[in-house]
């Protein structure tokens, strides 16, 4: 399945609800999101539906996003439900890690593939202010019950704030040399919160990793992603560097996914507000074709590339990242 600009679309980004234990200050207002009551969220079942319908239009990769989608309950059982669709051969997660330790194993055996792990800084006292109240050690303990259960490759995600040092930096490096992770770095997209400082750029980053006397950064084509980074190996590390760079050097051209939101509507991109309704059609009684219709209609509303970086950009986005899932 191709949009007009002719990008292959295979990957459906699934928010299965925008409640989050972590408050991230470029994710989420202090004060939370407005709550949504329990039928303005979509159901596992209809969630299924959704994915059995795209799944024969030709997507095979589906991220679980939240929020946090660990909170949800009833996951593992949705995951099983999930891996149990043919046509779907690469099932992840992105999670805040909290909760992992006491899921990995389920979460592995009821047919998770790999999980992407936000990890924004090792210092605790930073760590519990980004994510307003999160306890660091939940969340190394979630990184290390991943690699454990084989919930791989592992990658973690940091966000560039100001509150990423030159300590953070060599830890990655050292957890790179020990680990089989990829830490991958990425510019803060501001949409919605405002309240970070700029962190370092990307091409400070890879100048601190390189001065750590451990070799020099080389790029690599082996990591296994569905996504935007572009990734680097250091000599004899058993994992690797990524760098997401949404700002600097966008990826429109080459993306392949659509979104469907824990409210029901898919979303052509992350960066725009358009939205396709699909909870209504769900409970009014569309049949499949009409579904794959609505799919086919959000992949046709795929702008051709975001406006971020633009001087004059002027959009003011209506969601919260927390409630569409990065
Ligand atoms: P894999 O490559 O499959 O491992 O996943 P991924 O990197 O696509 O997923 P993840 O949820 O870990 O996202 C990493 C970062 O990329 C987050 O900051 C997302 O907000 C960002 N991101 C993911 N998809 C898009 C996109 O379509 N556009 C933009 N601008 N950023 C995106
Ligand atoms: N800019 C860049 N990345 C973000 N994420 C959340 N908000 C932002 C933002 N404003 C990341 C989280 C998570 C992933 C889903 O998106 O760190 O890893
Ligand atoms: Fe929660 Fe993730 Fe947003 Fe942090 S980035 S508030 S962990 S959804």
């Amino acid at each position: 399945m191709h949009d007009g600009h002719n990008r292959q679309i295979n990957y459906l980004r699934v928010s299965v609800t925008d409640l989050c234990n972590f408050r991230c200050v470029y994710c989420m207002p202090e004060q939370g999101v407005k709550l949504l009551k329990h039928d303005e969220i979509l159901s596992y079942e209809e969630f299924l539906r959704v994915i059995s319908i795209v799944g024969q239009q030709g997507v095979s990769r589906v991220r679980l996003t939240g929020g946090e989608p660990l909170v949800r309950r009833g996951i593992v059982e949705f995951i099983r439900n999930i891996a149990g669709l043919k046509l779907i051969t690469d099932l992840s997660m992105t999670t805040n890690g909290s909760l992992l330790a006491g899921m990995a194993v389920q979460l592995k055996e009821a047919g998770l593939t790999r999980v992407n792990i936000s990890l924004d800084t090792i210092n605790p006292k930073q760590f519990c202010s980004i994510t307003r109240g999160g306890n660091l050690n939940d969340t190394l303990q979630g990184i290390e019950a991943a690699l454990q259960a084989g919930l791989t490759p592992v990658k973690l995600n940091v966000v560039l704030t100001n509150i990423v040092t030159e300590q953070d930096i060599a830890y990655f490096v050292d957890l790179v040399h020990r680990e089989p992770v990829s830490v991958r770095f990425i510019e803060y997209m501001p949409i919605g919160e405002n309240q970070v400082g700029r962190g370092p750029s990307i091409d400070e980053i890879k100048t601190t990793i390189n001065s750590f006397g451990r070799g020099s950064l080389k790029p690599t084509l082996d990591i296994r992603g569905n996504g935007p980074a572009k990734y680097f190996y250091l000599p004899q590390a058993k994992g690797s560097f990524g760098f997401i760079t949404p700002i600097s050097e966008h990826f429109c051209s080459v993306c392949n996914r659509i979104r469907l939101t824990a409210d029901g509507k898919f979303k052509p991109c992350l960066l725009s507000n358009q939205e396709i309704d699909i909870k209504a059609a769900l409970r009014s009684g569309a049949t499949d074709d009409e579904i794959a219709r609505l799919f086919y209609n959000t992949i046709a509303e795929k702008p051709q590339g975001h406006t971020l970086a633009s001087s004059d950009s002027q959009t003011t986005f209506f969601r919260k990242m927390s409630q569409i899932g990065g």
